[in-house]
Parts: C-alpha cells; structure tokens; sequence
C-alpha cells in the first residue's frame, strides 16, 4: 500500500514513517518544515534503510497537493500537518484555525477528488477538555476546549464525521495522550523551532544548559504535589498506533472508528522531573511558576478500546521517555 503521510518530517510523523516502512508500507511525505527541518527524510532513511519521497510544500497548497495525489494514486493518508502547541495556540488562534482547519479541508479537497478510501486522523485528547470523568473514554463527553488548538481538533472531528455521511469513506481517529520520547537510535526526535512549548524539550534543553531553568506552571491544583496531571506515551508507541490503525482501517466495515492513544498511567509534572533526573542521574534547576492558560488539570486515558480493538498496548514507560529524550537532546548538542 502506498500511504500519503502529511507532516511526516515532524515528531510524531517522522517517527510513524519508520514505523511504516518497516512494515512494508510505501510512503510519501509532504512536509512545510514549520516544525522540522529537511534533514529528518535522510535520518528517517538511515533507520529504516529504505528511501524516502518527501514534498516540501504545504498542506493547505490545494493545487500541488492534488498534483501529488494524481502523481502517486495513494491508497490511504496519514494527517499531521497541523500546528499543536495548546499554550501557543493561546496566543495566535487565528494561525491556529487557519493552518489546523483550512489545512484538513484542503486535504479533504484531494481525497474527494482522488477517491482515497481511508484517512488516519491526528486527533487530541485535548478534545475532552476539563473531562467529567477520568480516565476519560472514547465516549466521555466532548466539551468545549480549553484552548485554540484543542477547537480545531473538534472542529475538525466534525468535519471528518459529516464528511464520512455523504462519501464512500473511512477513517479512524486517534486521541493522542501526551507524545513524549525520541527513537531509542537517538537519530530522530522533538525538534521543536524556538523556545518549546511542550514539557519535555524544555526539561532537555534545561537539562543541556541551552535554557537557564524549567518553570513549572503551577503547583496549586488539586492533586498529589499540586502540578498537572497528563498521560505521557513514547513517540515510538504511539507510531506503532498508526500502523495498528492503518491496517484495522482496511478492514474495518464501520465508517468512523474513534480510539484514545495513550498508556493509561497519569504523571504529575514533578514526578515527570524526578523520572528525569533520576535515570539520567542530573539535577535539574526548575522554578514554581504561575498556572498557564489553556491548561486542565488533569487528564489520563483508558485504553481499554485501544487494547481489546486495535491490539496495541504502550510498551515504554516514562522512564525509557526521559531516558530517549536525553539520549536524543544530547546527539543534538553534539551534533551543533
Ligand atoms: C504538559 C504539562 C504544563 C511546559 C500536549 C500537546 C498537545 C496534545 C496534548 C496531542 C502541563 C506543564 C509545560 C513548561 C510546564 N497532544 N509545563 N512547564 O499542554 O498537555 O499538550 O499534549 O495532540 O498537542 O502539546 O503539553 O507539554 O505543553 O504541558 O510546567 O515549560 O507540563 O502546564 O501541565 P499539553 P505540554
């Protein structure tokens, strides 16, 4: 099969394209390098030994993008691209719903055009909002999020949904937890642009000195030590997920399949601090901040419908997280 992977040179879709070549499949990436760099396709290619055909362009290029799809008569798409920092998407919503959700209608444009039968959505776990049960379901109730990022994920669950009751069309949408980690190969990882948004690249980059101190957003919640409370799953799980998905989608005689991806264990921000420091034996400086808007409280997935359906199970624990992230963040140190 050859698959579509939009965003495939970023974090988790780089990490899904080594888990799909392995596998047999044949891929092609289209990637805009707002979140990655053109160096990825040759350390994807180096892992997995196999060549890789990636288009630098972006998703919402409807009319190259269609010349793709008419190029490679793909049999499925992975969808990435999309911007997915929830404290970023605090302060710039537009460029949020513009890039987020133009750019799946612009997808959604070509699958239309090119009959593609099966399309593997990143969704969030993000769509729960402030959850009114926990662990959190496929069925508990989708609210309201707390922030930019999370309404284009709803919205575009939506749009996916509606569009599936008028085509010949299925696809599964995958509910990430928080994808944390680097290949154990330390040659792909979190590369993120900038100052990070996410938790972990800040504590590496702590960790290596590049930031002076981490700021802990908050320790006043309402949980054991105060600090926020998230399901945190490593990359190389959550790539074999899409494999797991892309396989089930072919068979599957329903629709719309909708599945929470993470390993159903929830950590604190501090006990992710002391997983750190403790299996890669360092001490790092970090600072009670204020709360950050956007944020919930806590949020943790079962995955019991993930397991028994989809056959998959997190294999990685957060410790094999701080321990890849460091490997990784230092190969990037090294490497400058
Ligand atoms: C985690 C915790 C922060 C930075 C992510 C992805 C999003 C989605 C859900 C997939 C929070 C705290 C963070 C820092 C901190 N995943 N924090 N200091 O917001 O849960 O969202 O998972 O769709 O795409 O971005 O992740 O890593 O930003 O925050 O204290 O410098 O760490 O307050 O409690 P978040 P995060």
């Amino acid at each position: 099969m050859k698959i579509l992977v939009t965003g495939g040179l970023g974090y988790i879709g780089s990490h899904t394209v080594v888990e799909l070549q392995s596998e047999g499949f044949e891929v092609v990436v289209i990637d805009n390098l707002s979140n990655s760099s053109e160096e990825v396709k040759d350390r994807i290619e180096s892992i997995s030994g196999m060549p890789l055909t990636a288009h630098i362009m972006d998703v919402n290029d409807t009319a190259l993008l269609n010349q793709i799809f008419e190029k490679h008569h793909f049999d499925g798409v992975i969808h990435f691209a999309a911007h997915k920092s929830v404290g970023e998407s605090v302060d710039y919503p537009v460029m949020y719903y513009h890039n987020n959700i133009t750019g799946l209608i612009s997808l959604l444009g070509c699958i239309e055009n090119h009959a593609i039968s099966n399309l593997i959505f990143s969704s969030s776990c993000t769509v729960y909002g402030v959850a009114k049960e926990l662990p959190v379901t496929e069925s508990t109730v989708i609210q309201s999020a707390e922030s930019p990022y999370g309404t284009t994920k709803i919205l575009c669950e939506d749009l996916i949904r509606d569009y599936i009751r008028h085509k010949e069309f299925k696809s599964i949408l995958l509910r990430y937890f928080n994808p944390a980690g680097a290949h154990p190969s330390a040659l792909i990882g979190e590369l993120p642009l900038g100052v990070p948004n996410n938790l972990i690249p800040y504590i590496t980059q702590t960790a290596a000195g590049i930031r002076e101190q981490l700021t802990v957003y908050g320790n006043d919640y309402a949980t054991d030590d105060g600090t926020c409370i998230r399901d945190y799953i490593h990359v190389v799980d959550l790539a074999k997920a899409h494999v797991k998905a892309l396989k089930y989608s072919v068979k599957m005689n329903k629709r719309l399949e909708v599945f929470n991806v993470g390993t159903g264990n929830g950590n604190t921000v501090l006990e992710v601090i002391q997983a750190f420091e403790s299996v890669n034996n360092l001490k790092l400086p970090y600072t009670i901040g204020p709360r950050r808007e956007g944020d919930v409280e806590q949020i943790w997935a079962d995955t019991t419908k993930v397991n028994s359906e989809l056959g998959w199970e997190a294999q990685y624990d957060i410790r094999d997280m701080m321990r890849h992230s460091w490997q990784w963040q230092k190969s990037l140190s090294a490497n400058k």
